[in-house]
């Protein structure tokens, strides 16, 4: 079988972890989508950074346009919305299968994409997007979709869960924590997105449009961050048999009106020390899923990372090419709008 293009938006941690699987594991790959992956070029913003050893510098463009439109298959790992939303709607108008990590794009621009794909019949596929390794978008979008699910509870920000388990294990304030996760790499300096949720949010938004059918963005989420938790709650939460996460919640409810609908929130919550998400230290990543048929349901494990994020790109860039080679298709959201969401209110 001719080879399979593929071509790679950004070349930052998870960027080079991808062109490190695609170099080195590029006999296994080819074995199991039953062509070779062949990686044509890598879309960078400056050509001249000096890069790790394994991404060729002959492979280096800063032409993503041109890039994409020889590609089969398009990894978007460059994050942000522009230029990442015009060069994957640009691929998709081109016939190439997407793989994208971008949960900001995904939250504020899904159903822009999800329609283009559909109307070009390619895949869109996102594993990556939410909760870093874990599989978790795969489940909730294809194992689950003949079941109903009622309720999605995630730890879906491994920043934030360091901190929050850092105050509780050590009595650390909020600020000493942030900072021993800034030295650790795990929060950025800036640590806005983290410790205000908005990085949680965008992965709630994602989740609850899977899990429910329906079109939820950013703006429809709920939020409220860590930056008003004290150690006085973290210790009187221990007190009481509880301990303090910040959770990504999407469920299904009512308005005052009785409307039917999906309510999707991120805050601080109090859990009882016995619930399975209680128990995820450091910066680990959880998704608890409960479900009509299927009952309760957890997925555990590194939600971020160059390393593990990579996982799970190569998983999704394997099915889509799988697909080019043998026929058939992804699921499609293009059709979602079933739920209303409703705005929540959260004392
Ligand atoms: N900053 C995120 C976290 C990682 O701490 O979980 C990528 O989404």
């Amino acid at each position: 079988r001719p080879p399979l293009r593929v071509a790679v938006l950004g070349c930052g941690v998870v960027g080079t972890e991808v062109v490190r699987l695609l170099t080195t594991q590029a006999d296994d790959l080819a074995a199991r989508v039953g062509a070779h992956l062949d990686l044509v070029g890598v879309a960078v913003r400056d050509v001249d950074v000096e890069r790790d050893p394994v991404v060729d510098r002959a492979l280096l463009t800063a032409d993503g346009t041109a890039l994409v439109e020889k590609a089969d298959v398009v990894v978007e790992v460059m994050g942000g919305i522009e230029p990442a939303r015009s060069l994957l709607l640009h691929a998709i108008e081109h016939g190439a299968s997407v793989v994208t990590a971008n949960k900001a794009l995904l939250a504020q621009h899904g159903p822009t994409l999800y329609a283009a794909a559909d109307e070009a019949g390619v895949d869109l596929y996102f594993e990556a997007a939410v909760a870093g390794a874990i599989p978790i978008v795969r489940p909730v979008r294809e194992s689950l979709a003949g079941d109903h699910v009622r309720r999605v509870l995630g730890i879906v920000n491994g920043t934030t869960n360091y901190v929050l388990d850092r105050m509780t294990s050590e009595g650390l304030d909020l600020d000493q924590a942030v900072k021993e996760a800034q030295a650790l790499g795990y929060a950025e300096a800036d640590p806005t997105a983290d410790v205000e949720g908005y990085d949680a949010a965008a992965k709630a938004a994602i989740l609850a449009s899977l899990a429910f059918h329906t079109r939820v963005s950013l703006d429809d989420v709920h939020r409220e961050g860590i930056t008003a938790v004290t150690a006085d709650d973290v210790e009187w939460a221990a007190r009481t048999g509880h301990v303090i996460k910040l959770l990504a919640i999407a469920e299904r409810g009512e308005d005052a009106d009785g409307t039917a609908g999906v309510l999707v929130r991120v805050h601080p919550a109090l859990l009882p020390q016995a619930h399975p998400l209680a128990g995820v230290r450091g910066a680990f990543n959880a998704v608890f899923v409960e479900a009509e048929s299927a009952g309760e349901l957890m997925f555990y494990g590194r939600g971020a990372g160059g390393v593990p994020t990579a996982s799970a790109v190569l998983g999704d860039v394997v099915s889509v090419a799988r697909h080019r080679v043998l026929g058939g298709r992804g699921p499609v959201e293009s059709s979602y709008a079933d739920l209303p969401v409703l705005p929540t209110a959260v004392a």
